[in-house]
């Protein structure tokens, strides 16, 4: 697939990402397809980036007829055949687990064109391994965005063993016309580089309260006004999702060894379904 012949871009999951990326996509004059397992996910991914959208145009970033173009240029729906029948790019966002990433491709490949190119938004999982469950290892890369995508300039591209250096030019040259900035990583290495740094950071901040030695509103403090983070770890950890960061954490673990083991105050934290910023509690509540 040529990246000039790109009109259509299908986003699998509506969670923060997925909804985050079909508004970069729309904003950039795509046709997007959202897609979710069920409609109440797809409605509230579809509310979100609506709401991001006037939030946009609020501020002047963007004018309102820009919204509501962007808004109407994608389709919610829940039907995988109709979510990927002819279209071009896959983005799948879907939960950071391994076993229901190769579900989902192999589930999608079944119905998407011989054309079409995946890429993954996975955080931290082997591009190698899940492009080996599809039909098209070599039109398959990792297309990493970060949260909020609306906001977050940077885009990880990542090459696969079997990843066609075509596929990861027109990926790169479609974040581009995201109006983003790709960095190729050229190692399919656990958590690539963005993740590999930050999380470790995140799970330190939770062993730190873990074993007492810090609360969060010390940490945050630190984080934010004395090292110059743009938030505070665990705002950022509540941005960014704290399941997402414990699933990061698990795989990196069973990849790379119990350096990685996530802190107890991250799973009591997760256990008690306190995700962050998406499910209105986390580190801090947001309602
Ligand atoms: N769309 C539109 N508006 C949004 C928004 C979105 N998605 N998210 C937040 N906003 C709005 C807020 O509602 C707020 O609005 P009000 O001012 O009306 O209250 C406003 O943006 C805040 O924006 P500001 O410009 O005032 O704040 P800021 O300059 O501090 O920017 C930020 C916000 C860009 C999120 C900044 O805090 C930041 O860069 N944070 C770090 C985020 C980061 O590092 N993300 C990457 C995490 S790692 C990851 O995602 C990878 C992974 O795989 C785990």
């Amino acid at each position: 697939m040529e990246f000039e012949n790109i009109e259509t871009i299908t986003l699998l999951g509506a969670g923060s990402m997925g909804h985050g990326i079909a508004e970069v996509a729309a904003l950039a004059g795509y046709e997007v397809r959202l897609r979710d397992i069920k409609t109440e996910f797809v409605e509230n991914g579809y509310e979100q980036l609506v709401w991001s959208l006037d939030k946009l145009a609020e501020k002047d970033q963007i004018s309102e007829e820009e919204a509501d173009a962007a808004a109407d240029r994608v389709t919610p729906l829940v039907d995988v055949k109709e979510a990927v029948d002819d279209t071009d790019v896959v983005i799948e966002a879907v939960p950071e687990k391994m076993e229901i990433k190769k579900d989902v491709y192999s589930e999608v490949e079944t119905y998407a064109p011989d054309r079409t190119i995946f890429a993954t938004n996975t955080s931290s999982l082997s591009i190698t391994d899940l492009s080996e469950v599809t039909d098209r290892p070599e039109q398959f890369c990792g297309m990493h965005f970060f949260n909020p995508p609306v906001r977050m300039q940077l885009v990880e591209v990542i090459t696969g063993s079997h990843t066609a250096e075509s596929t990861l030019d027109a990926v790169e040259q479609l974040a581009e016309a995201f109006g983003k900035t790709p960095i190729r990583v050229h190692k399919d290495s656990p958590g690539f580089i963005v993740n590999r740094i930050l999380v470790p950071l995140m799970n330190e901040t939770c062993w730190m309260v873990s074993d007492d030695e810090a609360t969060v509103a010390e940490i945050d403090s630190t984080t934010k006004f004395d090292m110059g983070l743009p938030m505070g770890a665990f705002e950022l950890g509540d941005q960014v999702g704290n399941d997402v960061t414990y699933h990061v954490l698990q795989y990196l673990q069973e990849v790379l060894g119990d350096a990685y083991e996530p802190a107890p105050f991250l799973k009591e934290t997760v256990d008690a379904e306190r995700y962050g910023k998406k499910s209105g509690e986390g580190f801090y509540d947001y309602e």
